[in-house]
């Protein structure tokens, strides 16, 4: 374990992000402070399916954003359908901003019901228009009809077909569970990276039904099998600069969680930065926390550097989310019972 008390940095970006809409978004944009930039996810109860709606969803973060005193860029995304045209792809990269494009399971995780279940069915002229495009493909790799357990590991064998067929397209497989999808990326081509969230550095499935059922703890893909976790942290810890930061913080009020049907989502915003840097010290690998926070995503996706970058001062001194969980309404995410939190931001 390292002895750092203070660490100063580059601001993170956060590659994977669920900031809603309407009065939930206010609660979430407040809460989302120490990135330098967010790549926003697109599933909305009305999803960003073109550039109007991604341009439209931008004023709304920016408007939260003026209200809340907050000045994270929000990276726009649109969802990708199997009725995503060509002329919707060109108008989103150019009109829209668009980074990304995101294809979500159908059925399987929330709001989803636009998803996919075949690829090269359903998609195969939408992902050569993004790879012409230079639009990045954002996955959440589950493949629909198949156990839940088994679902990221299944998806690897669509991975490989898109992989083969669009050479050129960059793609992100988003929130990888298993050490199964870390040996993938390890060994796959440039082209392809993942992100890694802070929740799955620490929980496994025991967190969610080993004992008590833990809806708080309960996500989508599912967290895994002890040695999935230690994959994770084996990838977190590598510097291989193919697996970067994406909270995929995903806030859903606690009447939505705690009852039957409850919706899949971790809401980490407040934390997710602590936490990381809690797992690297723990690795013993605190100097790979900085390139993983602020460097490798940005540059997988071919952002520029921002020449008038702000640091990050970050001091490690115990606080509790207990009180700010309250104001919100949403159970926030910790990797203890007691919602302390260790690294603290000083300034930014
Ligand atoms: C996300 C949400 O709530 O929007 N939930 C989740 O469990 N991760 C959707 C998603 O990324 O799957
Ligand atoms: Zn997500």
């Amino acid at each position: 374990m390292s002895e750092f008390r203070e660490i100063t940095m580059a601001r993170p970006d956060d590659f994977h992000v669920h900031l809603r809409s309407g009065t939930m978004m206010q609660e979430v944009v407040r809460l989302t402070r120490p990135w330098r930039r967010a790549l926003v996810m697109p599933n909305l109860e009305k999803p960003i399916l073109t550039a109007e709606d991604a341009l439209r969803y931008h004023d709304e973060i920016e408007r939260a954003k003026r209200t809340h005193g907050v000045d994270f860029e929000p990276l726009m995304t649109i969802q990708i359908t199997k009725d995503t045209s060509s002329d919707i792809i060109h108008r989103a990269r150019i009109d829209g901003k668009v980074l990304a494009g995101k294809v979500y399971p159908r059925g399987l995780t929330t709001n989803s019901e636009f998803g996919v279940v075949d690829y090269p069915k359903e998609l195969y002229s939408t992902l050569l228009t993004m790879e012409e495009t230079g639009m990045v493909l954002s996955l959440h790799g589950e493949k629909p009809g198949t156990f839940s357990l088994d679902r990221e590991r299944a998806f690897l064998e669509t991975l490989s077909w898109i992989i083969e067929h669009f050479p050129r397209l960059k793609i992100v497989l988003e929130h990888i569970t298993t050490a199964a999808s870390v040996g993938f990326v390890m060994h796959g081509p440039p082209t392809l990276a993942a992100t890694i969230t802070p929740h799955h550095l620490y929980l496994t499935l025991d967190d969610v039904i080993g004992t008590t059922l833990r809806p708080h703890n309960f996500c989508k893909p599912i967290a895994k099998y002890p040695h999935d976790l230690r994959a994770l942290r084996s990838a977190l810890t590598s510097g291989n600069p193919r697996f970067f930061a994406g909270t995929d913080s995903a806030p859903h009020s606690r009447e939505r969680k705690e009852c039957d049907h409850g919706c899949a989502g971790i809401f980490s915003a407040p934390t997710a930065l602590s936490l990381y840097l809690d797992a690297f010290e723990e690795e013993d690998a605190f100097l790979i926390a900085s390139p993983f926070l602020n460097e490798y995503g940005a540059r997988f996706y071919g952002l520029p550097p921002i020449p008038d970058q702000r640091w990050i001062q970050l001091q490690k001194k115990t606080w509790n989310v207990r009180e700010m969980e309250t104001r919100c309404g949403v159970k926030i995410f910790t990797a203890n019972e007691m919602g302390d939190v260790h690294w603290n931001v000083l300034a930014s």
